[in-house]
């Protein structure tokens, strides 16, 4: 164990990359998928439950603890790890891309936003300093600078000045954050999908001086071929021996097409979200529990899966569960879908490691070719 932060690289395969993240809360095997536990639960799953995907790190949410229990209160009680029973690492996203898609009525200015709560109406602030103080109140291992994303589609010169502003507000984030020896501080690299403007956000925050660097502004509705078009420079503008992480990334195939772009990081709510709407993510594509043709399917939903939900019960069990809104039924796809996308993450980290990560690309496409059938 270590009392700092450091990452190491392992091996390269092309543009892949795999090594890990050592932190004091333990170690973060990259290329890294983090589920979401927005609220301090990853949702219809025990914390240990979570470990046995696979997982070695979760996100969780500034936005929604500051206002529910509050941070204040966590702290109190010992701090988020301690609160949620979760003792490996924690990443928090810093607030302000919650303010802009959660939040009613936001008033943006210079030093900050102010936003009324969606839970009751309440108003609050937040800036910079006042997100660092939060992340350190909970605890978190890798504190998110405050950036604002800009709501796509938007034009050229509001994607520029948004950019300037995150910045400036990514110096204010590291000037707050101060000297916390085993805790990270990454910076959101933006610029929508100028080439030249990620470029100047890319170098001011390596002026800066980061722990680890976001691809933030991406899956914004932008779709998967301007996104890969992004991640085919944007990970090369950030420094070679740090982390890379794409913040709120996504469906497998992005997820694989991420990490052969040069990602190291990643998280998404579908796994867990899906999960309680009876989506399941497989080797063969989606499956959707609710269909008719699953009830009277003796099969798992996986052949080839390990995970409690596949090799303990049948298709039919799951649509019977789903259609009777059992909470198993979100407890078992949640579970399966998290393992299914660990296990993505282990396949990637091992043949890039073996070299062999073409290969091993190929054939998660051909499965993926086949079907559910
Ligand atoms: N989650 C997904 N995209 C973003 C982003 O651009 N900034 C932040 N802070 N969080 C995100
Ligand atoms: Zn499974």
């Amino acid at each position: 164990m270590t009392d700092r932060f450091s990452f190491d690289l392992h091996a390269t395969d092309g543009k892949a990359r795999s090594g890990v993240i050592r932190t004091p809360r333990g170690e973060i095997r990259t290329p890294a998928f983090m589920p979401v536990g927005t609220a301090a639960t990853v949702k219809a799953m025990l914390p240990e439950s979570v470990a046995a995907t696979g997982a070695d790190i979760l996100l969780g949410n500034t936005y929604h603890l500051m206002l529910r229990p509050t941070a204040e209160r966590i702290a109190a009680l010992g701090g988020l790890h301690a609160f949620m029973n979760w003792d490996k690492p924690i990443l928090t996203d810093s607030g302000g891309f919650q303010v802009m898609s959660l939040a009613g009525l936001r008033k943006l200015t210079e030093e900050g936003v102010t936003f009324k709560s969606h839970i009751d109406g309440s108003r609050h602030h937040l800036s910079p300093e006042r997100s660092m103080e939060i992340q350190a109140l909970l605890g978190s291992d890798i504190v998110m600078c405050f950036d604002e994303c800009p709501a796509l589609p938007a034009d050229r010169d509001r994607i520029k000045s948004s950019m300037d502003l995150s910045m400036r507000w990514a110096q204010r984030s590291r000037d707050a954050f101060g000297d916390r020896p085993g805790h990270a501080l990454f910076g959101i690299q933006q610029g929508g999908l100028e080439q030249d403007l990620r470029e100047e956000s890319a170098n001011a925050l390596r002026a800066i001086e980061f722990d680890g660097y976001a691809v933030g502004g991406l899956a914004v509705g932008e779709g998967q071929e301007a996104m890969f078009g992004v991640l085919d420079y944007a990970p090369d503008q950030l420094p070679v021996d740090k982390p890379r992480y794409l913040m709120g990334v996504g469906k497998p195939d992005d997820i694989v097409g991420a990490v052969k772009r040069g990602i190291d990081m990643m998280d998404c709510v579908l796994p867990s979200r899906s999960g309680r709407t009876g989506q399941a993510f497989t080797r063969h594509g989606v499956v959707n529990i609710k269909n008719a043709r699953h009830q009277d399917d003796p099969r798992p939903l996986d052949e080839a899966c390990t995970c409690p939900a596949c090799r303990g019960y049948s298709r039919a069990y799951l649509h019977h569960v789903f259609r009777a809104n059992e909470m198993i039924s979100g407890m078992l796809l949640t579970w399966h879908n998290l393992h299914y996308f660990q296990d993505i993450m282990a396949g990637m980290r091992a043949a890039i490691s073996a070299g062999s990560f073409a290969a091993w690309e190929a054939e998660f496409h051909r499965q993926r070719a086949q079907g559910d059938i």
